[in-house]
């Protein structure tokens, strides 16, 4: 039922007052807007209300909200059997999406561990590698590699390989773990830097991680594949284990499936979420190339990996990634992002030499204005929902990563809306 603008339902008064918001400053943050549904790209708002959808819910819904092919088969797991515990317990929908994962993974990448959230898949990812060389005997390499500009999520250990600096976790500087986080290898001088920590550190690290291509929450910053090549080849020289987070990148987000695919590398572990389930309800994956798998492969339970999240391979959440890998298969999903591409170079054009914008770049589907800086973030974000958008800028970055299923006119208004905000702005 829509209401009138401005009048928020009972539910919200009465429960606005006993929810912590994420990444905000409860004191000063601005009201959230209370949502009756989505559609399509489209959120309706309980007063009626129609944005368009241009952050496809932090990069999740694909296929656009409420999808009828997802939508039906999460009910019919719905009616079988919503969850069963994965310890002992097996079922079709988990097992069937391992087979199909490790069928669209590069290489030998083909073991599939199951959680909750992108920051438990990272988790994972560390534990395995740190597990790695504890299976083998190797104590002191308890180490990551990590770059300026990550994010790798919110949990403890995936926090202590984001940027320590500039990341949103900086105030946590010194309490976290250390890890060597140093520039990726883009040019003679950090490709100079990035060598030299390796031959300092190597002996002491389990691993590279890193976001192939993009790197998503620290600024939507962009990368060569040879970047990563050059990353597989000082992984494998001083024997650590590659990861790649595509939580953010993977199906479809930069242009090709997964970002190792464009890059033509194969790390060692992946991890995946977001988009996996198209946004329907968390799930997430950690998956493992068999030299991995096999370090933890034997006769002594303690080389057993010791994780098991309660609702690890949710049914529901399975069977949403299972109609979701069909609609990768059966639409023009990439052909889609492509054209989004095109329209996203093409319409965010005129942001360029506008005052106070610094970059305007476009991979896949993602466009990214950078400004440079943004004095009242709230108050930015507040003036798209006057413009009947969706846009959430952070840090920086104004930015879009719409459903690859958006129609023509909904992009065009999306991206009207930035170059509408930006010349009300100057
Ligand atoms: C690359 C990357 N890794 C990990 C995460 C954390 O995922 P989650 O928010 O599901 O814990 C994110 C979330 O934005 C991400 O972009």
């Amino acid at each position: 039922m829509s209401r009138k603008k401005g009048v928020p339902p009972a539910w919200y008064k009465s429960g606005l007052a006993h929810v912590w918001l994420p990444y905000a400053q409860m004191k000063t943050a601005r009201a959230p807007l209370p949502v009756a549904r989505t559609d399509g790209s489209r959120i309706v708002l309980a007063d009626g209300r129609e944005l368009i959808d241009g952050i496809a819910s932090w990069w999740t819904a694909c296929h656009g909200y409420n999808h009828p092919h997802i939508r039906q088969a999460v009910e019919r797991q719905l009616a079988l059997m919503p969850h069963v515990m994965f310890g002992g317990l097996v079922h079709e929908q988990a097992l069937t999406l391992a087979r199909r994962l490790a069928a669209l993974m590069p290489g030998d990448l083909n073991r599939v561990f199951f959680s909750e959230s992108g920051s438990v898949a990272v988790e994972i990812a560390m534990k395995m590698a740190l597990q790695f060389w504890l299976n083998r005997g190797i104590r002191r390499r308890r180490k990551f590699l990590a770059f300026k500009g990550g994010y790798h999520g919110d949990t403890t250990g995936a926090m202590a390989v984001c940027d320590p600096d500039a990341g949103m976790h900086a105030r946590f500087r010194g309490v976290l773990p250390e890890h060597c986080v140093v520039e990726l290898p883009e040019n003679e001088e950090s490709t100079a830097n990035f060598a030299r920590c390796l031959e300092r550190h190597a002996e002491e690290l389990a691993g590279i991680i890193v976001e192939p291509l993009v790197q998503g929450a620290g600024g939507m910053r962009f990368h060569s594949p040879s970047v990563l090549q050059h990353l597989r080849d000082a992984a494998n020289r001083y024997e650590l284990l590659l990861i790649f987070d595509e939580i953010f990148t993977g199906f479809g987000r930069t242009g090709s499936l997964f970002a190792c695919e464009a890059a033509g590398v194969v790390p060692d572990i992946i991890t995946l979420s977001k988009a996996l389930t198209a946004g329907t309800s968390p799930l997430a994956v950690t998956i493992a190339r068999a030299k991995v798998f096999d370090a933890f492969w034997s006769d002594e339970p303690g080389d057993a990996l010791p994780h098991g999240p309660t609702f690890m391979a949710n049914a529901l959440a399975c069977a949403a990634a299972n109609a979701s890998l069909d609609l990768f298969e059966r639409e023009p999903r990439l052909r889609q992002v492509a054209d989004i591409a095109t329209a996203l170079e093409h319409g965010l054009a005129p942001c360029r030499g506008l005052p106070g914008v610094k970059d305007v770049r476009v991979k896949g589907a993602i466009g990214v204005v950078e400004l440079d800086r943004i004095d009242d973030l709230e108050g930015l974000r507040a003036r798209f929902i006057e413009e009947g958008v969706f846009v959430r800028p952070f840090g920086s970055i104004i930015y879009l990563t719409p459903a690859f299923t958006i129609s023509a006119e909904e992009l065009a208004r999306l991206m009207e809306a930035v170059v509408n905000v930006l010349h009300k702005r100057n």
